[in-house]
């Protein structure tokens, strides 16, 4: 009793001494070197992160793998390591510092740059900011710029899906589909499609060969809900999935999880409580519901979905629910590369192209496989590169830079496209 009291007391001083206490306090990510031929880091990684509730395994960039690690499975996790001679690094002692300070810095940013109408490359932005800045994009430019309420997430945030055209008027035209902000916590994406939009719209001069014959539609965030969720608070940051109740204990569903194509199949859970949980059933999500919609009202004139995440420098293409690549793969390779080559080209940053499976592993009920399927002969997955003390979180600062790196590779890809795709 004296001993629990005194522990009380410990705690106490703790979160006195450092503020508002956070439940990653303690919480620390370990990079894991991967070897050329890494059995064993496979296996010891496979086995820990069925227990999700200590362990989180983090997209792997192709040279290391990111394992979150709760401050109680600290002991036995180093003990495991070393039992296999694998060596790690430590490249976050305390999520929950971390997490902390930058909450701190994007309220201080929010203050220093409040919403003008106008969407620059200096902080985050909020759904609604989103809306509101499409939206004042399609009145000022009536011609060329058109908005649409696509449907409403669970919580009711109306989502808003802009069409950036060349305003002559010509119907019929083909499409490129690009989504970002599918998972909540990976903020960077809704930010490079937003950048995508001002430069589609904007700096249209420049681009005049993108719209040509061809419409851009663009939802700049899928997953509403789970994004404002992410933005109230150091504890919510690292949410990725929606935010519709599942289960007594647990909420959300992995809406890159929940489309109807091989759903629930490899790579995905059933378990509620699970970071890739698939759903009840494919499409349980209104989120999913309205992403689909939109596919499927696009599949005769889309020649290229491009769904934007992070983290991990990867053009994935189909399949994710298979370890096999489509008769097409080459177009898909082709395309792919073109983005991966600009971006070389530009920045000297390294993205792999490849089918998803085989990358990063299996995917199954994803949104890349869905729009491919229903008709889309160029499908990706974008995953960008990762930032910040969590891979998730790369620090305002660094927004601009990857934003427009990004665009870089978007642009060559979209040329590829249109080159390949002429409109018939
Ligand atoms: C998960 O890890 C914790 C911490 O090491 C351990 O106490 C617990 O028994 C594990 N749970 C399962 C189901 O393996
Ligand atoms: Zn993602």
């Amino acid at each position: 009793m004296a001993k629990l009291l005194w522990l009380g007391l410990f705690c106490l001083c703790l979160t006195l001494s450092h503020g508002k206490g956070s439940v990653y306090d303690g919480f620390k990510i370990y990079e894991l070197a991967k070897r050329s031929r890494s059995t064993g880091i496979d296996f010891v990684v496979s086995e820990l992160v069925k227990n999700e509730s200590y362990y989180e395994l983090y997209n792997d960039d192709g040279t290391s793998a990111h394992i979150m690690v709760h401050p109680e499975a600290q002991p036995e996790f180093i003990q495991l390591l070393d039992g296999h001679t694998l060596s790690y690094k430590i490249v976050n002692q305390d999520v929950g510092s971390t997490l902390r300070r930058e909450f701190d810095m994007n309220r201080m940013l929010r203050n220093r740059y409040p919403f003008q109408g106008r969407l620059g490359t200096e902080r985050y932005y909020s759904h609604d900011e989103i809306n509101q800045y499409i939206q004042q994009l399609a009145q000022q430019h009536p011609s060329r710029v058109f908005l649409k309420t696509v449907g409403k997430s669970f919580e009711g945030r109306w989502m808003k899906m802009i069409r950036i055209t060349n305003g002559d008027g010509r119907p019929n035209k083909n499409v490129i589909l690009m989504d970002g902000g599918i998972h909540a916590r990976e903020w960077i994406s809704p930010a490079a499609v937003i950048y995508a939009i001002g430069e589609l719209v904007d700096n249209y001069e420049a681009h005049a060969d993108l719209l040509l014959d061809y419409d851009w539609v663009i939802l700049p965030v899928v997953n509403p809900d789970g994004y404002e969720y992410t933005q109230l608070s150091a504890d919510t940051r690292l949410w990725r999935k929606t935010r519709q109740p599942r289960s007594t204990e647990c909420i959300g569903t992995d809406p890159n999880r929940n489309f109807g194509f091989h759903w629930n199949e490899a790579g995905s859970s059933s378990n509620p409580c699970s970071e890739t949980y698939a759903g009840p059933k494919a499409f349980s999500e209104p989120e999913a519901v309205v992403l689909r919609d939109v596919i499927h009202s696009l599949a005769d004139r889309g020649q290229m979905y491009l769904t934007v995440h992070s983290y991990g420098n990867y053009v994935l293409h189909p399949w994710g629910y298979i370890d096999e690549v489509p008769d097409t793969w080459e177009d898909l390779d082709e395309v792919g590369r073109a983005g991966a080559d600009a971006i070389k080209a530009a920045t000297g940053t390294i993205y792999r192209v490849g089918c998803s499976t085989t990358l990063l592993g299996a995917a199954a009920g994803a949104s890349d496989d869905y729009a491919f399927n229903a008709g889309f002969p160029i499908s990706f997955t974008m995953e960008l590169p990762r930032g910040g003390n969590n891979n998730f979180d790369p620090p305002a600062s660094d927004i601009d830079r990857l934003v427009k790196e990004t665009w870089v590779g978007i642009v060559a890809m979209g040329r590829k496209v249109i080159e390949k795709y002429p409109l018939k």
